[in-house]
């Protein structure tokens, strides 16, 4: 028998647990629960790019876990955060997504709070007989920065971030810290799929060959046993060496190599990537950087923001070819984002009313090529994390 019939479809496959994951993982609100409770609440978690808050008071404003929160650049030059919340009846406190606030005014009642957290101001305080401006500051969250990156953790009792990262990060170092780098492109979008099918797409290099522009520049740009891929404790994996890219091999990208200077400690051909666990990517192509983070915010929904980074203070010429690299792959309307959402959606729609049963992350190329060994070790920490299978996630 070739086709299956529903009994068939529906069983599991023989393979060893690891190499399949039900898809029950992508919608179950159970699991969905956990996540929030034994992930996101526990996690480092990428916030932004230090040059998002580049001088005193300037803030940046994110949700994670339904929650929001700010970081700001503190008076005293220290980067902190706080839940985006007043103390007094709960009101958020910055309606923008950036902006800078030498005091922090709530709208509501005008309770104000300094950039360290502090409540400095409540209007006709002689009426409280029971509240206290140092009983009532905002709720910070550790705040921690490495190569630039600011993350935030909810859990006061988190290993430090050095701890969470590992070594994933080191092969990073020379790129993020070798000369500033600064955001220059900032996009999100919100997704009609869980959260971990948008990251597996920064996860599987199998699927290349969707998208007509890597056809052309890259599958074919160095032997696939030559590309060596790696994995960390933790979850997080990515890419051992550098791939490389032909550029030439695309109409229109060619020149990409040489028109502009590459990152510190690549070169312009050179493509590396490492996804940290759960939801943050950092993918470089040479001259420029792009950092994805996915936020969960439903089972079946999930909040997309995706950043370019060049150099900071850099030639307008330069920034204007950078800008370009970035978004003929990763732009709103490049050859390379736009087509892995269609992908991560029309997977969540086979499993949204579970007409799909589960996924196959089988392939086994010894740690290079197209491997799915990154997919794997994520898996593993998730299901280490959430106390669940993720071949068989719900008894
Ligand atoms: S809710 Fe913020 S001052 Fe009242
Ligand atoms: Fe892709």
């Amino acid at each position: 028998m070739v086709a299956r019939d529903q009994s068939s479809w529906d069983k599991m496959p023989d393979m060893p647990a690891g190499h399949f994951v039900s898809g029950l993982v992508y919608t179950d609100p159970d699991i969905y629960r956990d996540e929030s409770n034994k992930v996101f609440s526990k996690v480092w978690h990428f916030a932004c790019h230090e040059s998002e808050v580049p001088d005193k008071f300037d803030y940046r404003v994110f949700v994670l876990n339904g929650q929001s929160l700010f970081a700001i650049h503190g008076e005293d030059g220290v980067i902190r955060t706080f839940l985006n919340v007043c103390s007094h009846r709960g009101a958020k406190l910055l309606d923008q997504p950036s902006g800078n606030a030498r005091s922090i005014t709530c709208f509501y009642h005008r309770w104000a709070y300094n950039s360290q957290g502090s409540c400095t101001g409540i209007p006709r305080a002689s009426g409280y007989d029971d509240v206290k401006k140092e009983a009532v500051g905002l709720r910070e969250v550790r705040t921690e920065c490495l190569h630039g990156l600011i993350f935030i953790t909810l859990d006061d009792g988190a290993s430090s971030l050095a701890q969470f990262i590992g070594p994933a990060l080191d092969r990073f170092s020379d790129m993020l810290t070798g000369q500033p780098l600064e955001v220059f492109h900032y996009n999100q979008a919100v997704l009609e799929c869980n959260w971990k099918a948008w990251h597996e797409t920064n996860m599987d290099l199998y699927h290349e060959f969707m998208h007509v522009v890597l056809r052309q520049t890259q599958v074919n740009a160095m032997p696939m046993e030559d590309r060596k891929l790696i994995v960390f404790d933790g979850g997080h994996g990515g890419s051992g060496g550098d791939l490389k890219a032909a550029y030439d091999g695309y109409d229109g990208f060619a020149g990409r190599g040489g028109d502009v200077p590459p990152l510190p400690g690549m070169s312009a051909t050179d493509f590396r990537f490492i996804n940290l666990f759960p939801s943050t990517a950092i993918i470089s192509r040479g001259t420029v950087v792009r950092i994805d983070t996915v936020t969960p915010i439903g089972p079946d929904k999930a909040l997309l923001e995706m950043r370019g980074l060049g150099v900071k203070g850099e030639p307008v010429e330069h920034r204007r070819i950078r800008q370009k690299h970035h978004n003929q792959y990763w732009g709103p309307f490049g050859r390379n984002v736009p087509e892995d959402m269609v992908a991560a959606e029309s997977c969540a729609d086979s499993f949204r009313n579970q007409a799909g049963r589960y996924q196959i992350i089988a392939r086994d190329e010894k740690m290079a090529g197209q491997d799915d060994a990154i997919l794997r070790a994520f898996y593993s920490e998730w299901g280490r994390r959430v106390g669940r299978d993720p071949g068989a996630p719900v008894k």
